[in-house]
This record gives structure tokens, C-alpha cells and sequence, in this order.
């Protein structure tokens, strides 16, 4: 079954097909409104479930429009208001998702609960975001990079803040598309060493530089994420924002980084603690972009999912 749960569970010639159809379907799209359908329709006939067990905009509505451009009809459904959140296991809704729908995409909290309805659907699941990795994401912020930069194979990128679930994914991706990662962030909040022993396994760097300045010296693109995500204990916030504020991306680090590197934040963006107003709304900055291309990548993910 094709699901789209790890970009290290989905063969490297798959991902860069995705992109290359993400890449089409976007020229081919052009200015048109986005409630227009597409030319061709390859989801035309089937349902779509988007399933959310913690908030969502970009997700949520870049999956939906997108689904919906190629012809499909959506559901987007709160995993509270399902028997799922009133103690119904998640394998059963798996089994009878799959009698309902062609496609699933969850966003959850733990990593098992994605496998447990990948592993129980006949229909394929889509990984919207889990504690632990952010898939979707990074094939929008690969596909953004290409735009504005060319191949990102060789490029370094330096991850500055939390080693949380995009941090992690960014990590596969390195490993997936070839590029170095140096990570920058307090030793408490590091991503799973086994990620960083994946990618230097794979052949490319994958460093740790605990001083702001010094990781970002050599980066072709540095990225950051909030300093709390979904699902961290709100009591560990104050703690948190301590570990954390020497990695805010600001003027004072874009200084000691290449004219040319770009800024990424997958959004959605805490202004003024990990990454500043002048930053984000500067030149260098290209959030914007990454979050449209959630839309086009999403869709190849989803044609890739059915063979459409
Ligand atoms: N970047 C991202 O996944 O945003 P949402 O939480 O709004 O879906
Ligand atoms: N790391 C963030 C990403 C949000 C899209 C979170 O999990 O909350």
C-alpha cells in the first residue's frame, strides 16, 4: 500500500517524481482562481478524509483546495468529534475509513497511532504531521528551495531552535535529497541522534554547533519552527523560551550568515520570540512560497498515494 507516512519509508526516485508532478501541475495551473478544477482531474470520483487531532490552517486547507482541484470530494473531520477521540480504536477506524473512503490523511500526536491506521487501512494514509515527523511539510520547503535556488542536492542547511518533528523530517530529508544539516539548538532539545547517524551513514554531514553565528556561517538555507509545537507540555513553556532564545532568527544572525541564504519557517510563526518581524517580512524570507507550495506538493503526494 502507498502510504506517504516517512520520507525515509518512500524511495528516493518516488519523492523526486512528486516534485517533478508538483512542479508541472503548479505551471500548469498558472493564475487561475483557486476554485477552479484542474485540466485534467486524476482524483476524480473519490473521497477524501482529512482526519485532525490537533489544530491546522496550512494543512488543512491546502489539502482540501488541492483534493479539490483534482476532482475529489473532501471530508475534513475533528478526531474529537469521531468515535476515535470516544475510546473506538484507531485500527477499527482504520478498517471502516477504508469501506467509506480511497484516501486518509491524519494529523496526530504519537507516531504509533499513524502506523496503527496505516497498518489497518486498505485504502492509503497520508502523514499530515505527528509529534515526531512532518513529511508533507518538507517536500513543500524542498520543492521551494528548487524554485529560488536549483538543485539542493550538496546544499547545507543549518536548523536553528528545537529538534522537533520539521527539525526531524528535515533530517530525513537530507538524507533522501542529499544535502548537509547542521543543527543549532540547546543539547536538551536535540533531534533523535539516530536521524543524524542516518544521514551521515547516507554519506553527508550532519553536525552539531551549539554558537548561532558559527552554524549559520556556511548555510545556503536556515530554517526554525516555534519553540513550543503541538502537543509539548505548556508547562515547560517558560523553560523552553530559555533553552531557546539564543537561536532566534534575527538581523544580528542573518549578519553572520551568506548574502544568498535563504529563510524558511514552516509556519505558523510566533513573531518576536523565534524569528523576528524583520526576518520573516525581509528579503531573504521565502515562508510565503512554502506555504503555497504545500498546496501543489500535497497534491502529488495525494496522485502518488492512488496511482492517479
Ligand atoms: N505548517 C503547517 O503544517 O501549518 P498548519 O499547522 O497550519 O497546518
Ligand atoms: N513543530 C510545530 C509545527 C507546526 C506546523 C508543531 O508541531 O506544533
Amino acid at each position: 500500500m502507498p502510504h506517504f507516512l516517512d520520507l525515509d519509508r518512500t524511495p528516493r526516485e518516488d519523492l523526486r517524481a512528486i516534485l517533478d508532478t508538483a512542479r508541472a501541475m503548479k505551471a500548469a495551473r498558472g493564475d487561475r482562481p483557486r476554485g477552479t478544477p484542474d485540466d485534467a482531474l486524476p482524483l476524480e470520483g473519490r473521497v477524501v478524509a482529512l482526519i485532525f487531532e490537533k489544530p491546522s490552517t496550512r494543512t488543512r486547507i491546502s489539502f482540501d483546495v488541492g483534493a479539490r482541484q483534482m476532482g475529489a470530494t473532501t471530508m475534513v473531520l475533528s478526531g474529537a468529534d469521531m468515535q476515535l477521540g470516544h475510546g473506538e480504536t484507531v485500527g477499527d477506524t482504520a478498517r471502516v475509513l477504508s469501506r467509506y473512503v480511497d484516501l486518509v490523511m491524519i494529523r496526530t500526536f504519537g507516531a504509533e497511532i499513524l502506523h496503527e491506521m496505516a497498518e489497518h487501512a486498505t485504502v492509503p494514509v497520508i502523514n499530515g504531521l505527528t509529534d515526531s515527523s512532518h513529511p508533507c511539510q518538507l517536500m513543500a520547503d524542498v520543492m521551494t528551495y528548487e524554485e529560488h535556488r536549483g538543485p539542493i542536492e550538496g546544499a547545507r542547511v543549518a536548523w536553528m531552535g528545537d529538534g522537533n518533528n520539521v527539525a526531524q523530517s528535515f533530517l530525513q530529508a537530507a538524507e533522501r535529497f542529499g544535502f548537509d544539516m547542521t543543527f543549532s539548538g540547546p543539547e536538551q532539545l536535540d533531534p533523535d541522534p539516530r536521524l543524524m547517524e542516518r544521514l551521515r551513514a547516507s554519506g553527508r554531514d550532519a553536525r552539531i554547533e551549539r554558537d548561532p553565528a558559527r552554524a549559520v556561517a556556511d548555510a545556503d538555507l536556515i530554517v526554525t519552527d516555534t519553540w513550543v509545537s503541538m502537543g509539548d507540555a505548556e508547562s515547560s513553556r517558560q523553560r523552553r523560551h530559555n533553552l531557546l532564545r539564543p537561536y532566534q532568527v534575527n538581523e544580528a544572525l542573518l549578519g553572520a550568515a551568506p548574502e544568498s541564504a535563504l529563510v524558511m519557517h514552516c509556519l505558523p510563526a510566533h513573531r518576536g520570540e523565534e524569528i523576528t518581524d524583520a526576518v520573516l517580512d525581509g528579503p531573504r524570507s521565502v515562508v510565503f512560497d512554502e506555504a503555497e507550495n504545500r498546496l501543489h506538493a500535497q497534491k502529488a503526494i495525494m496522485r502518488w498515494c492512488v496511482g492517479a
